[in-house]
């Protein structure tokens, strides 16, 4: 497998490569970042993505059942026998005709790609597995994440089965302090991972993870790990599934570390090359107001792929400039408060090769979508409801189409932030505020606000008569 397989520097001067097994993740030559890559003229690939529909019938084998690893004909960097599922990827594209309407869309054209029906509630479990088996591959016994907290949460149910299923693998997860949600927290620890509260953000537990990984020999699963990535792409390929292997005419996602958008654009693009698709989708990032360098540097400051020589003192100076003002990332939407997005150059690329846009989305608004998409049937946390949020900008806008068909992502589950969602339907103004307000949020427009009635049946049953 190793010289069908291997790791490739995606700045196409470089061509620096690395070999199946090795896990530096970046370049040996030039010391960026890497892609898996595949010599698909040696490979077996199907002729049509028909050719998945027969999984169903043998879903009694883990390896089909699992939404990710039916597709691992289109990553196929690993034998099975080495392959690691805990179920992942069993996930929904619904049409949503209420939040089309709230979005600016025409009946039948938006879909909800709703990941929190994984099962850590997020979509990071897709590129775990894929992270897990390649560490198996590797030999790797412990493995670590800096995290917002669904990467954090994710790795520590993939450790915690392993000790199931004999392959233990220790986790240790890096966080900011006081930055992420008790849903993802409440994950780490039950799990039994290795939790280290650093004091700091989640930029600054990013920089320390790569350091202490690379001192101790311990396997990263940031989405550096360019494995990582080849698990986000059955995302799309499940999206396409779900539609019918048509091709929609937008994906929009929230972007943090930007991993998952570059992941989409690989998976598009190999499918094209492979003559599996016809055309590409246009992409939507999204980002947070208060967490927004992807939005500056590719709308403000015009930074551009430009076929890899993109103009890194561009990067440099907007950094700087953040050092110098001491400016944090800043959002409620804690997963994708994010400043220093490590994945950017192959974000660059996805939007170039995608003919993508950025928008940055003020906290209310995300949280106004957010409860919008809760009220239409599907719970997400904060930084999915970005990207339906970013959908009705840039419907506003113009730039997507009434009638054109989009699908957003809703990365996680509505259960990972719990006392954001309370605080947004309080009457109480204090707990408003405590949360909400102190972050800059003033208002919100859909509040469903819990209704207090003395214990007494007239008073309950005249409640429920004039409320419902
Ligand atoms: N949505 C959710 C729910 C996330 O947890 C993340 C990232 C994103 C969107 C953005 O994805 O990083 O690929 O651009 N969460 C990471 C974490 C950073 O640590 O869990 P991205």
């Amino acid at each position: 497998m190793a010289d069908l397989v291997f790791q490739k520097c995606i700045d196409p001067r470089c061509g620096g490569t690395a070999n199946l097994t090795d896990t530096a993740f970046r370049c040996p030559k030039c010391g960026g970042l890497l892609d898996v890559a595949y010599d698909w003229n040696r490979l077996p690939v199907p002729k049509s993505l028909k050719h998945f529909e027969g999984k169903w019938a043998s879903r009694h084998n883990p390896l089909d059942f699992s939404g990710v690893w039916r597709f691992r004909e289109l990553f196929p960097f690993a034998p099975d026998s080495a392959i690691v599922t805990i179920g992942e990827g069993q996930t929904l594209c619904q049409r949503s005709d209420a939040v089309a309407a709230y979005a600016g869309l025409n009946t039948g054209k938006l879909f909800l790609q709703y990941e929190g029906l994984n099962p850590s509630g997020s979509f990071k479990d897709n590129g775990m597995c894929a992270a897990f088996t390649h560490a198996r591959m590797t030999g790797a016994t412990r493995a670590a994440c800096a995290s917002t907290g669904n990467t954090s949460a994710s790795l520590a149910i993939y450790c915690a089965a392993g000790v199931t299923s004999g392959t233990p693998m220790c986790g240790v997860i890096f966080i900011g302090s006081g930055k992420i949600s008790y849903g993802k927290l409440s994950q780490a620890l039950e799990h039994g991972a290795l939790t280290i509260q650093i004091q700091g953000d989640f930029d600054d537990a990013l920089r320390r993870v790569q350091e202490v990984s690379r001192q101790l020999g311990i396997y990263l699963v940031n989405s550096v790990n360019p494995f990582r990535l080849e698990g986000q792409k059955t995302i799309m390929f499940r999206v396409l599934e779900a539609l019918r292997w048509e091709v929609p005419d937008w994906i929009v996602v929230p972007g943090g570390n930007l991993g998952n958008v570059s992941s989409f654009a690989k998976a598009f693009s190999e499918l094209a090359e492979l003559g599996l698709i016809s055309r590409l989708p246009r992409l939507a990032v999204i980002n947070a107001a208060g967490a927004d360098t992807f939005y500056q540097l590719h709308e403000k400051h015009g930074l551009r792929w430009n076929g890899g020589q993109f103009d890194k003192a561009k990067i440099d100076n907007y950094y700087a400039a953040l050092d110098a003002s001491h400016r944090h990332a800043d959002t409620l939407a804690s997963a994708i408060e994010i400043n220093r997005p490590v994945n950017l150059p192959k974000a660059l690329r996805a939007l170039d090769r995608c003919n993508g846009v950025v928008r940055a989305i003020p906290d209310a608004e995300i949280l106004d979508a957010k409860a919008k998409i809760g009220a239409g049937g599907l719970g997400c946390e904060p930084a999915s409801a970005a990207s339906v949020a970013g959908l009705r900008q840039l419907v506003r806008e113009g730039i997507i189409g009434k009638d054109e068909r989009v699908v957003c992502v809703l990365t996680g589950h509505v259960l990972k932030d719990p006392d954001e969602t309370v605080a947004y339907h309080s009457a109480d103004q204090a707990t408003f505020d405590a949360k909400l307000g102190k972050r800059g949020v003033k208002s919100v427009s859909f509040a469903n606000r819990a209704v207090p009635v003395p214990n007494d049946l007239d008073a309950i049953v005249k409640a429920i008569e004039q409320n419902a």
